[in-house]
């Protein structure tokens, strides 16, 4: 592409009058074909260096005077040229050189500007409308590529939060993985203890036929039968019928259990992931809660307390897998802060018009420098591969998106609580209903 930025894409030609060609024949030539573009001819010395600029303008105004023509008609061009017009390099920067060009020239637009070579000879002249037609171009051309940028940049942020959620996305798997591994490691088990205790059953089961079979065979002979006896008491012997009912009995209940609990983490698996699919429910945010702190559990589980405060909500309209993401964040943030064991205590309740949750650590809190930054992308006082810097800023879109806020308040060596607020009603909602709109967007950030 051809760059519109340069000089000597403005540059024309126009030939240059001496400082002794006469009014008169500056006024000719200002009429001959070539100059008719032109508000202005240019005055070179000998050597051809620019020494003067005469306009239209002026000529009208020496000629529109009493006399003017017969008067001034015969003198030299130099004595009413402008002695200072502006001069410009052909290598001076484009955007430079634009700014001199708007700055000097005087409103309406009454001269051209020259343009010289390195050694300071005339090459030619720049008109302003040029001038203004190759700043628009180049303006458009840089918009373009700003625009470009611009895509970059939304298509890198998709991403980045695309790799924060499959971070969250991993952790979560692992839990889920770990979590799922002790039933069903007990259940196998008890299948097999199940299979082993009920041999005997099988083989007790086949002597019966054996004697059945004896006994309905009128051929049969005594000793043959007294054999099948004899074998059936055995594997009846072999069979402890009360102990193993009260095995069977337990290994039963236990394997029920099991299932029961791989089936709760499934239910919780597809309830956190559920909303992808209604990406705008009405939905209790205790179930988010709940949900999540199923999916955090292995993350949690042993070393940290987690202590429930949920009172009755009314339904909220939100995304709540992303409402989950968030509060999975804010669950593996509070168990991260704390150096061996702790506590975090989730609160929820509600107002007529909002829903507000409240998680709360006893981990090393922050110092107001961190506090102040953790919401921007990247920020991470965490090491490489444990922290991405992305969990909060991306919570702080979600809430925000929701309408709603997120507050925190920090104490260094004391813990950390974030408050999140979500609107039972949206602006959008409330416009239709007829009811005031909700209060602007604040990010807080509270000092405790
Ligand atoms: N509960 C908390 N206690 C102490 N510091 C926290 C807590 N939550 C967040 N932070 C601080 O905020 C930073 C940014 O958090 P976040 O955006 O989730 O990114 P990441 O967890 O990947 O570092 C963390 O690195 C940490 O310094
Ligand atoms: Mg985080």
């Amino acid at each position: 592409m051809a760059d519109i930025g340069a000089l000597e894409h403005l540059l024309k030609p126009v030939q240059a009058l001496t400082p002794d060609v006469s009014i008169d024949e500056v006024a000719r030539r200002f009429l001959l074909d070539e100059h008719r573009a032109f508000l202005s001819l240019p005055v070179v010395d000998a050597v051809q260096r620019p020494c003067g600029l005469i306009s239209r303008y002026r000529l009208q105004d020496i000629f529109m005077r009493r006399f003017g023509r017969e008067l001034w008609g015969t003198q030299p061009v130099s004595k009413v040229m402008n002695p200072a017009p502006l001069v410009l390099q052909l290598g001076t920067p484009f955007e430079t050189a634009a700014a001199q060009v708007t700055t000097r020239l005087q409103y309406p637009v009454t001269e051209d500007f020259i343009l010289v070579d390195g050694a300071g000879r005339y090459r030619g002249l720049g008109t302003v409308p040029h001038l203004l037609k190759a700043m628009e171009a180049r303006l458009l051309q840089r918009n373009q590529a700003l625009q470009h940028t611009l895509e970059d940049l939304k298509q890198s942020q998709a991403q980045l939060v695309q790799s924060e959620k499959m971070a969250s996305l991993g952790q979560m798997v692992a839990g889920i993985a770990h979590e799922l591994n002790t039933p069903l490691g007990y259940v196998g088990n008890n299948v097999d203890l199940l299979r082993e205790l009920s041999a005997p059953l099988f083989a007790l089961n086949e002597a019966l036929a054996h004697l059945s079979a004896y006994l309905g065979d009128p051929a049969t002979d005594e000793e043959a039968l007294a054999h099948a006896l004899e074998a059936a008491d055995a594997a009846r012997r072999a069979v402890d019928a009360g102990t193993l009912a009260e095995d069977f009995r337990q290994l039963l209940e236990d394997t029920d259990y099991g299932l029961r609990q791989i089936s709760e983490l499934v239910g919780g698996l597809k309830d956190f992931s559920r909303l992808d699919r209604a990406p705008s429910d009405d939905v209790d945010l205790n179930d988010c809660v709940r949900a999540a702190l199923l999916i955090a559990r292995n993350n949690l589980k042993g070393r940290v307390e987690v202590r429930q405060q949920l009172q009755a909500l009314p339904p909220l309209r939100c995304a709540p897998s992303q409402i989950n993401q968030v509060l999975l964040n804010l669950l593996n943030n509070a168990a991260q802060a704390m150096d061996g064991s702790g506590i975090i205590l989730i609160k929820s309740w509600a107002d007529e018009a909002q829903v507000h949750l409240s998680v709360e650590d006893n981990g090393k809190g922050m110092t107001p420098e961190v506090l102040e930054r953790i919401f921007d992308p990247f920020f991470t006082t965490k090491p490489v591969g444990e922290g991405t810097g992305l969990g909060l800023s991306i919570s702080y879109r979600i809430v925000r998106d929701h309408g709603g806020t997120i507050r925190v308040a920090s104490r260094p060596g004391r813990g950390t609580r974030f408050l999140i607020t979500l609107p039972l009603r949206r602006a959008a909602d409330a416009a239709e209903a007829g009811a005031a709109p909700a209060a602007p967007l604040q990010r807080e950030i509270e000092h405790a």
